[in-house]
């Protein structure tokens, strides 16, 4: 799995980087070309002569070298890495991480990184509990990078907790976890719409609903880490971050969602619809603010809006389509109706009556139901768990 990947190894000075020399020695071995990038401070834990013999290339630690001027390009760095792993991190370069604290090579490497970037924290046990930590953590993990987590155990400073870095053998292991998840739908193109639409009243109003995307967007997230292409056609939330390889079109009307996704439904693989399209739209758009003076009461007529899955139900080919359905009550004779009547492979069920399931939840509880007929009824879980549920599912 590692054989032939490019891995710039990150160190930083933490009494761990000996750990690092042995996480270099497995790396090489398994077949990695591995490019060392060690910071001042690392290099009193550990001795660049070290690393370079290991890896075979000379050590990166400064922006450029002393006596001969020769520059060293993080951004090429970025170019060529498949991924890379900063073991140890230290507390201090997790906060310059999270923060974009470009003040030695490894951080300005990591700011360039194209490719997929793993953390191993070490670090006292006070310090990984401290919030502000704690809150970097969260940071690096909102932007896409892949902590593992330190072990508990007996710590440098003699304190026992959690701190360690993990076993070098363990960080291999979750490197190459990572290479086979993204081996795994490579080359395949996914189309996930997700998160409401707005209807247009007047240029003040409109007509929505509570959707809040976080099921599309973490399907699109989950697709992306296996490898796929993703384009998620979004409507108006408020999530920020995605995957990098998830190609992201806003859109506001259940209008603009079907161009969206009519456009880019030809080559797609697998299409999700987990958008909560409005049904209805005002049969026409105020140019100026409605005023209330001088009228007791307003009706609004409203025309149906496309259905987005119908429309590419039929123009299926050979697309695998799957779709979402939120039911009060006769929640799975409802679903067999709307997977039939949409051309859907496959429905996914959540009933509103599931507390756990349902809009602005981070929890879902669902049921896929094939175009088969089989029912594969889950417990609740976080929507990222079932967004891995979902495609363990339907992208076989
Ligand atoms: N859907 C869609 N376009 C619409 C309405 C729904 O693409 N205009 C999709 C949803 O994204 C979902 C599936 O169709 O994947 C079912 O949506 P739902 O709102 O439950 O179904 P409706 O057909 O609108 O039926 P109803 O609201 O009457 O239950």
């Amino acid at each position: 799995m590692l054989k032939g990947k490019h891995i710039v190894l990150g160190i930083s000075g933490g009494i761990a980087a000996y750990k690092s020399v042995m996480l270099l020695r497995l790396l090489v071995k398994r077949g990695a070309e591995v490019q060392v990038v060690i910071t001042p401070n690392g290099k009193e834990f550990i001795t660049p002569v070290t690393l370079s013999a290991l890896s075979g290339k000379p050590v990166v630690s400064e922006f450029f070298t002393a006596n001969t001027g020769e520059w060293h390009s993080h951004v090429d760095l970025g170019l060529w890495a498949d991924l890379m792993i900063i073991a140890p991190a230290t507390a201090s370069t997790i906060g310059k991480m999270a923060n974009g604290i470009a003040d030695n090579m490894l951080i300005t490497t990591y700011l360039s990184a194209k490719e997929q970037v793993m953390v191993a924290p070490a670090m006292d046990l006070d310090m990984w509990r401290h919030p502000s930590t704690q809150r970097n953590i969260a940071t690096l993990r909102k932007d896409g990078v892949i902590i593992v987590e330190p072990e508990a155990g007996e710590l440098a400073s003699g304190l026992v907790g959690k701190g360690r870095m993990e076993e070098p053998e363990n960080i291999v292991k979750a490197a190459e976890e990572y290479f086979s998840r993204m081996a795994t739908l490579k080359g395949k193109k996914v189309l996930v719409t997700a998160g409401p639409t707005f209807e247009n009243i007047d240029p003040v109003r409109f007509i929505g609903n509570y959707s809040s995307g976080k099921m599309g967007f973490a399907i699109a997230d989950e697709f992306a880490s296996r490898g796929a292409e993703v384009t998620l056609v979004a409507g108006p939330v408020s999530i920020k971050e995605t995957h990098p390889g998830v190609r992201r079109i806003d859109v506001r009307s259940a209008k603009e969602m079907c161009e969206a996704a009519v456009s880019n439904f030809g080559d797609a693989d697998y299409v999700v619809l987990a958008a909560a399209v409005a049904d209805y739209a005002p049969e026409s758009v105020a140019d100026s603010k409605i005023k209330r003076e001088g009228t007791d009461g307003m009706t609004l007529r409203l025309v149906k809006n496309p259905d987005i899955a119908a429309t590419l139900g039929c123009m299926k080919d050979h697309q695998k389509l799957i779709g979402f359905a939120l039911e009060t009550d006769h929640e799975l004779e409802n679903a067999h109706h709307k997977l039939e009547k949409k051309h859907l492979d496959w429905i996914v069920l959540n009933s509103l009556n599931d507390p756990e399931a349902g809009f602005m939840k981070d929890t879902n509880k669902i049921t896929i139901v094939s175009a088969s007929g089989e029912e594969m009824e889950y417990p609740a879980k976080s929507k990222r768990e079932v967004a891995k549920d979902i495609v363990d599912v339907v992208a076989v």
